[in-house]
């Protein structure tokens, strides 16, 4: 594994968002958008891996995105499936760990049996953590949490005076990855839409007019040097002022 150089980050989180922007622009289905959208994820993460990154959390399907027509839900499940047929073995042979983070349940049930197939197949990868937010809500990740303490406490096998930030991100799905450094949005939108809401808490945070499926190499690294520039202070004085 590559040395980890300062001010470069070691998780890098992105709201993927403009697919059906960009079909509309080209006159095509939506549909056309996410697929384009599946071409930019694999070459972001052939980037990622060969840059060193430790981290990458990409935000693929939102709890809200349920709301969607159901053709189009329909489609971005398919697409799922087939990320997952045809990268698995590149992401294997490139020392991905992968890690599928959201409700889970409520997918199809042959979606959850490639999930769990893909993280056990990976498990003893030591490259980088590449993390799917899939029917992931950060805020029902929250309240997950928050249920899971409560209801230890009401067993009396926990102190509610113990709970701690710590206690509490070890509840949360990315317990086992750093807090994110950078968190990209594509397409112009300067909002999280509930991604990661905890656990950006001092993320850098950058805003992109591209869309999604014009997201490649170049824009990783040039967000990757935009971010090496920026001071993160989380509170204190600048580094500069200390030193
Ligand atoms: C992001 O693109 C992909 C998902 C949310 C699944 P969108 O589908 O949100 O594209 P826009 O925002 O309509 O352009
Ligand atoms: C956020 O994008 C979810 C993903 C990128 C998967 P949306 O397009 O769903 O967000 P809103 O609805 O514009 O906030
Ligand atoms: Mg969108």
């Amino acid at each position: 594994m590559k040395e980890h150089l300062p001010n470069q980050p070691r998780h890098v989180a992105i709201i993927m968002d403009g697919n059906g922007r960009w079909a509309k622009k080209r006159h095509l289905p939506r549909e056309a958008g996410h697929y384009a959208g599946m071409g930019a994820v694999r070459e972001v993460v052939r980037a990622a891996t060969d840059t060193g990154l430790a981290n990458l959390t990409l935000f693929a399907f939102s709890s809200e995105n349920w709301k969607r027509p159901k053709t189009e839900v329909g489609a971005l499940m398919a697409l799922f499936r087939a990320y997952f047929r045809s990268d698995m073995d590149e992401l294997v042979e490139r020392n991905v760990r992968m890690r599928i983070i959201g409700h889970r349940s409520r997918v199809a049930p042959d979606i959850q049996q490639m999930i769990e197939d893909s993280e056990k197949r990976t498990i003893a990868n030591t490259g980088m953590n590449l993390t799917f937010a899939f029917d992931y809500g950060g805020q029902e990740e929250i309240a997950n949490a928050a249920r899971e303490l409560a209801r230890a406490a009401a067993e009396g096998r926990l102190d509610p005076e113990t709970i701690t930030p710590e206690l509490f991100a070890a509840r949360l799905f990315t317990s086992a990855l750093p807090e994110p450094d950078l968190v990209i949005r594509t397409s112009g939108e300067r909002r999280l839409s509930n991604f990661l809401l905890w656990q950006s808490a001092y993320a850098e945070l950058l805003f992109l007019d591209t869309l999604w499926p014009d997201f490649g190499r170049a824009e990783l690294l040039q967000a990757m040097e935009n971010f090496a520039a920026r001071d993160r202070r989380f509170g204190a004085v600048s580094s500069e002022a200390v030193a």
